[in-house]
C-alpha cells in the first residue's frame, strides 16, 4: 500500500504529503529551538537536513512502511504529522507531531491528529493500538494526547540523550475500542 497520494481534510487543515517545496518552512519550524527543546533530537541547522527528511519521506510513503502529513493551514505549511515504527502483526503504530510555534495554541493539532488517528485506526492500516513517547516536562503534549483519550501507561527513566541532556519518557497509548467508544459519545 503506497500513501502517496493521500490527503485527508479537517475543518481548518488540509493534510498532505510533504514535498519539495516545503523543505525552508520545514527547517523554520525545526530551528526553533522552543519547537526542538522536547523533541529526540537537537534543533536542525542546515536545509539539507529538512531535504534528506522529504526524500526519507517520500520513500517511505510510497513503499506504504510510515505515514508523514504535512499540516496545512490557509495555505501554509505549519507543521507534520505521523505514525512510524508501524507493526502490521501487532496493529500498532507510534504517533509523532510538529507545530510551528505560531499556530500553537488554538487547537490545531488536536484538529490533525483527530484525522490521522481516524485514518490509522480506519480498515486503511487497521491498527488496534497507537502509542506515543513524549518527554514528561512536554506539558502541552501531555494535554493533546490526553484530550485525545490517551492513557498514560508508564514512566522510563533516563530513556533518551539528546545534545547531552538525558531525558525521561512518559508512554502514552490509546485503543482503537477507546477510539470508537469516544466516538460514540
Ligand atoms: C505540543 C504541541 C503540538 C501542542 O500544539 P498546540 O496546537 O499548541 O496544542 P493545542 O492548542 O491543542 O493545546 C493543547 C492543550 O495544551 C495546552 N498547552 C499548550 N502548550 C502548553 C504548555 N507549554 N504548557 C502547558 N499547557 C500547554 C493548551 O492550553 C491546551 O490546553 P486545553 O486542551 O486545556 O485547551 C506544540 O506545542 C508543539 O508542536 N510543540 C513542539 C514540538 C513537540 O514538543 N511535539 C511533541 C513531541 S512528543
Amino acid at each position: 500500500m503506497s500513501f502517496t497520494a493521500l490527503t485527508l481534510h479537517t475543518p481548518r487543515l488540509l493534510l498532505r504529503p510533504t514535498v519539495p517545496d516545503d523543505a525552508p518552512a520545514l527547517l523554520e519550524i525545526n530551528a526553533d529551538a522552543q519547537v526542538a527543546r522536547y523533541l529526540s533530537r537537537p534543533a536542525w541547522t542546515e536545509l539539507a537536513q529538512a531535504e534528506a527528511r522529504i526524500a526519507q519521506d517520500a520513500a517511505d510513503m510510497a513503499a506504504g512502511t510510515h505515514l508523514r502529513l504535512a499540516i496545512v493551514h490557509e495555505g501554509r505549511f505549519v507543521g507534520d504529522c505521523t505514525l512510524f515504527d508501524w507493526s502490521r502483526q501487532c496493529r500498532r503504530a507510534e504517533i509523532g507531531y510538529v507545530l510551528g510555534r505560531a499556530a500553537w495554541g488554538r487547537g490545531l493539532m488536536n484538529e490533525a491528529l483527530t484525522a490521522l488517528i481516524d485514518f490509522g485506526f480506519s480498515p486503511a492500516m487497521a491498527l488496534n493500538r497507537i502509542e506515543a513517547d513524549i518527554d514528561p516536562r512536554n506539558d502541552g503534549s501531555a494535554k493533546v494526547l490526553e484530550r485525545l483519550g490517551f492513557t498514560r501507561e508508564g514512566l522510563l527513566r533516563e530513556r533518551w540523550i539528546v545534545a547531552g541532556e538525558v531525558s525521561d519518557s512518559a508512554l502514552y497509548g490509546l485503543l482503537q475500542a477507546e477510539w470508537s467508544q469516544q466516538a460514540r459519545r
